[in-house]
């Protein structure tokens, strides 16, 4: 791996982002089901100062999603997307992401982040406890399936309640 550099996201990164998300994330699971190219747009126009990359001279290695208002609270961030490509992983590459997010929404006027972590993800669990997140409080969505449907995905299966609060936040900020 050659001179890695953390630098703001930028339109040409669109690809490679959606690319590595789709790569990193099971998107027919939750809480990841709500990746897509809308999604990474929204956040960049939204908040670009909490949308940054990771890159060397090959190319993509990583990037982190955040964004203002949580739950409906304006000075709430959010820091909900982030990955890193395998040959990237366990350098310290990750928490410089994070630290580059935060700074943005802080300066932005968060009074806090908020991360979300799915409870088996052991690798983001102990890089956002590194990086001076504590949990708190713990939510876990129970799920009953229609007797008859119950191998159903696609655009009615179960969304996380988080992040459509996140794009009605988006669309109200965006139509103001
Ligand atoms: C989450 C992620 C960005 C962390 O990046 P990273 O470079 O692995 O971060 P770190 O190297 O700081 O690793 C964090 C810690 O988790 C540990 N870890 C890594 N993979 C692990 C795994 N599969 N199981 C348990 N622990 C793991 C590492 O050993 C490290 O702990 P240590 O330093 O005490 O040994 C990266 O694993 C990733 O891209 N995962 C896929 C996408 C994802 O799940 N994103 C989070 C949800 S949006």
């Amino acid at each position: 791996m050659d001179r890695v550099e953390i630098v703001p996201m930028q339109l040409s990164h669109l690809d490679a982002v959606l690319n590595l998300g789709y790569r990193a994330y099971d998107v027919n699971a939750m809480p990841y089901t709500s990746w897509s190219l809308s999604s990474v747009a929204v956040h960049w126009d939204a908040q670009p100062e909490a949308c940054w990359v990771a890159v060397d001279d090959e190319g993509l290695l990583g990037f982190v999603l955040g964004s203002l208002s949580y739950d409906e609270r304006e000075d709430w961030g959010y820091l909900e997307w982030i990955a890193l490509d395998e040959r990237a992983q366990g350098k310290g590459i990750a928490s410089a992401l994070v630290e580059r997010c935060c700074e943005g929404l802080f300066t932005a006027g968060a009074s806090r982040i908020i991360t979300d972590v799915e409870s088996s993800n052991q690798a983001s669990a102990t890089l956002m406890r590194r990086n001076g997140f504590t949990e708190g409080v713990t939510v876990t969505l129970f799920v009953r399936t229609h007797p008859e449907k119950a191998a159903q995905t696609g655009p009615h299966a179960p969304r996380d309640p988080a992040r459509a609060r996140l794009r009605r936040a988006a669309r109200a900020t965006s139509t103001r």
